[in-house]
């Protein structure tokens, strides 16, 4: 039977890596066993033997490993489901068995095949334990209330940080009574200690997920690795959150909505933010956002400020930075706040 392409085994391989490495053991055993279980035999086998695009760069292994979980999670793989948390993470032929069991089985394996046709689209709740501290250096900076506009914001779970909890080196903020509490393993100083006050918020995504619909929800929960227990918990509680106050979210590119939208007013700051999504933006939109940002009128009363969370050095560094813009008259001020884990487990203010 054929095999998988070297690009393809290379993508699992490298992905498998990657997942092992972050504390998601059985998403690697996953990627491993595709390696074993697919081939030609199956319409799986064939999408990856055939893939048209660059399987690492198409995310092609997370799109596996997240529609088996689909599939574990909708109850349609009891044989996989068996090998699933909170079971001990199986050896990588016996998960690959109960995939090949799985890919025998037409109807499974066409719900599998079409868990591949789109890239996962995620919404990660703890950036907002990275995200929160640089609101928190923007209000301390201006102490001024915060117009925010979050660029990327996929369900726009995020959109409600103000509504989780925080312990953040020890300084506790937001609503300590939210089911959403982050805790970020911190290092460096504190954050600078100021309110946080949102006066208005919204969001845009080219696909904005909404979370009222019960299908998007399953999709979403199924891209959170299934042996990270506490994601998937602080994901459910803020999509509860979001369910029970939806954000406002647009569809669009992040550029045109910018221009539309973001503008200075006098007596709060208009704070345009994002994480991990700036390198998916293509390059005329980053140019677009960068240069109507630096052109707004911005003055002492009236700032408007450029937070994001982003890879931006991250092959240099391996973490990703929390970089922050502040006009408020003058020159740009830009600060390297810190650097954090890309799913914000860890901060290391400077
Ligand atoms: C990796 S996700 C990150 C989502 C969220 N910011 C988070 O941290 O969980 C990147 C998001 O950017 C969105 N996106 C990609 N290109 C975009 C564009 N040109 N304009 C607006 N959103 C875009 C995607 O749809 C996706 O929801």
């Amino acid at each position: 039977m054929t095999a998988l392409p070297p690009g393809v085994a290379k993508a699992f391989a490298g992905q498998a890596h990657w997942c092992r490495s972050n504390g998601a053991p059985l998403t690697a055993a996953v990627c491993e066993a595709a390696l074993d279980a697919c081939d030609a035999r199956s319409a799986t086998g064939r999408a990856l033997i055939a893939w048209p695009g660059e399987p690492r760069a198409d995310a092609l292994a997370l799109r596996f490993a997240g529609g088996c979980n689909g599939l574990v999670r909708a109850g349609l793989a009891p044989g996989l489901a068996a090998l699933y948390p909170p079971m001990p993470v199986p050896p990588v032929p016996v998960l690959a068995a109960a995939l090949r069991d799985v890919l025998a089985k037409s109807a499974r394996d066409a719900e599998l095949c079409r868990w591949l046709e789109g890239p996962p689209q995620t919404n990660e709740v703890a950036r907002s334990g990275v995200l929160m501290p640089g609101l928190m250096a923007i209000a301390a900076a201006t102490g001024l209330p915060l117009r925010v506009f979050e660029l990327g914001c996929s369900a726009g779970l995020n959109l409600n940080l103000d509504k989780f909890g925080y312990d953040l080196a020890g300084v506790r903020v937001g609503d300590a009574a939210s089911a959403v509490q982050l805790a970020p393993a911190w290092t460096g100083p504190p954050p600078p200690v100021a309110e946080v006050r949102i006066a208005a918020r919204r969001g845009v995504d080219l696909n904005p997920l909404d979370v009222a619909d019960a299908g998007v929800r399953d999709r979403l929960l199924a891209y959170v690795w299934p042996d990270q227990p506490d994601r998937l918990a602080r994901a459910r509680a803020a999509i509860a959150l979001a369910q029970a106050q939806p954000p406002p979210i647009d569809r669009g590119d992040a550029a045109g909505w910018t221009e539309q939208h973001v503008a200075p007013v006098t007596g709060s700051v208009a704070v345009v933010y994002h994480s991990i999504a700036f390198q998916y933006f293509p390059p005329v939109t980053k140019a677009r956002i960068a240069a109507h940002l630096a052109g707004l009128p911005a003055h002492a009363e009236a700032p408007v400020a450029w937070l994001r969370f982003e890879m931006d050095d991250a092959a240099a560094a391996h973490l990703p930075t929390l970089r922050l813009t502040l006009w408020r008259g003058g020159a740009a001020q830009d600060h390297l706040l810190a650097r954090a884990h890309p799913h914000g487990a860890s901060v290391a203010w400077h």
